[in-house]
């Protein structure tokens, strides 16, 4: 028998079974759930030129879109609204619990926690993603519907709206704080707020091919791997117009050769780690002994909000090197502990190791101190 709702999230049943083939309700997977923000937070950060904001209204039956930075609250929040606010990780560190229990997917797999705020009755009408997303829900309460994929008719009932009609939900539910639901890339979902209420979207990416190129390109662009066809000791044709298939696959397989050469793997890594984090880089930049002298003085650092680092460990063809919002930092064997403890997200200090900090440690450390990607821990 189908089975649509999880008492608890068994990672290895939840893989197998739901992620990126069908929705699933997890009921009260926070316990005790508590708002990190609420929605006059959320309100301040739409007012901001450099987030990504907008109210979705329905209002005497048309629907609105009205994108940020929002500066009259009063003109736009009528009628069922909705104010969505994108990549709230990267602006508020409190949030950081709720992507936690779904840590068991890879970093780089992770794109933002997307915020809304709905008044009863609103929502932003069914429609369909191309992400994964889990939906959880914070304050008040929400009813949710989930259908199969299918081909839908695509409605837009304002330009920046596309909505789809007519699906049939194989989810009906009504979700509590704590409860959270997964919605695969491609199922139709509607979510209708019963009572004020905050939705927590932890949405991933997934890169198409279009994307894996444009960093193919910018590799080439910077010359690394940019080799050109060469044909030497052709055998002569007799009808100039005809393409072989072997001059075909000579040129595919050059570009399959800058594909897999070690460059492309760092090209790939530093897109993967590529999370639009604003540099916030320090007015006076700390040197390198003013930070050695900190931290040997027991001084801890922690990353910037939403800052989410990579690691590779230098085996199979892969850099040993830390990746942090595109910018690779690599380091020797003997790093590896330091590292991954820059990589764990936890507050560093000197004594989170037993071996003393490096030289590669410390100056990597100052680099994103001064990047704004690591700051001071305030207890
Ligand atoms: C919402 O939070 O209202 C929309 C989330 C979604 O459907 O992806
Ligand atoms: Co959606």
């Amino acid at each position: 028998m189908q089975s649509y709702q999880l008492e608890n999230l068994d990672i290895d049943t939840f893989l197998s079974e739901y992620w990126q083939q069908k929705p699933v309700v997890i009921k009260g997977l926070f316990k005790d759930f508590n708002d990190p923000i609420d929605e006059n937070d959320l309100a301040g950060l739409a007012q901001e030129s450099e987030i990504d904001a907008r109210i979705i209204s329905l209002h005497q039956n048309k629907w609105h879109v009205q994108q940020g930075p929002i500066k009259r609250f009063d003109k736009v929040c009528r009628g069922n609204w909705t104010l969505l606010v994108q990549g709230v990780d990267k602006y508020i560190a409190e949030v950081s619990p709720i992507l936690a229990p779904f840590s068991f997917i890879p970093h780089w797999r992770l794109d933002d926690l997307m915020v809304s705020y709905a008044t009863e009755g609103a929502g932003v009408g069914a429609h369909i993603d191309q992400y994964d997303v889990f939906l959880v829900q914070g304050k008040g309460s929400r009813r949710w519907r989930v259908g199969e994929p299918g081909n839908y008719k695509e409605v837009c009932p304002h330009p920046k709206l596309r909505q789809i009609e007519g699906f049939e939900p194989i989810i009906d539910v009504v979700v509590e704080p704590g409860d959270v639901v997964y919605v695969p890339p491609g199922w139709p979902h509607d979510g209708i707020t019963i009572q004020d209420s905050l939705t927590y979207s932890v949405g991933y990416r997934a890169p198409d091919n279009l994307q894996l190129a444009e960093s193919l390109a910018m590799m080439l662009d910077k010359g690394d791997g940019n080799v050109r066809f060469t044909d030497p000791k052709r055998s002569s044709q007799s009808n100039g117009a005809y393409v072989s298939v072997k001059d075909i696959n000579a040129l595919k397989q050059q570009l399959i050769q800058a594909i897999n050469s070690d460059d492309f793997t760092g090209a790939l890594l530093e897109a993967m780690s590529e999370q639009g984090i604003p540099e916030y880089p320090l007015d006076d930049d700390m040197s390198l002994e003013a930070v050695s002298n900190q931290f040997a003085a027991g001084i801890g650092f922690v990353p910037a909000a939403g800052v989410r680092p990579l690691l590779c460990d230098g085996n199979a063809g892969l850099p040993r090197a830390l990746f942090v919002n595109g910018s690779q930092f690599n380091f020797n064997q003997e790093d590896t502990e330091w590292f991954e403890a820059l990589a764990s997200g936890n507050i560093i200090n000197a004594n989170c190791c037993l071996d003393a900090p490096s030289f590669t440690f410390l100056e990597t450390l100052t680099t994103l101190i001064n990047n704004g990607y690591w700051e001071w821990y305030e207890e």
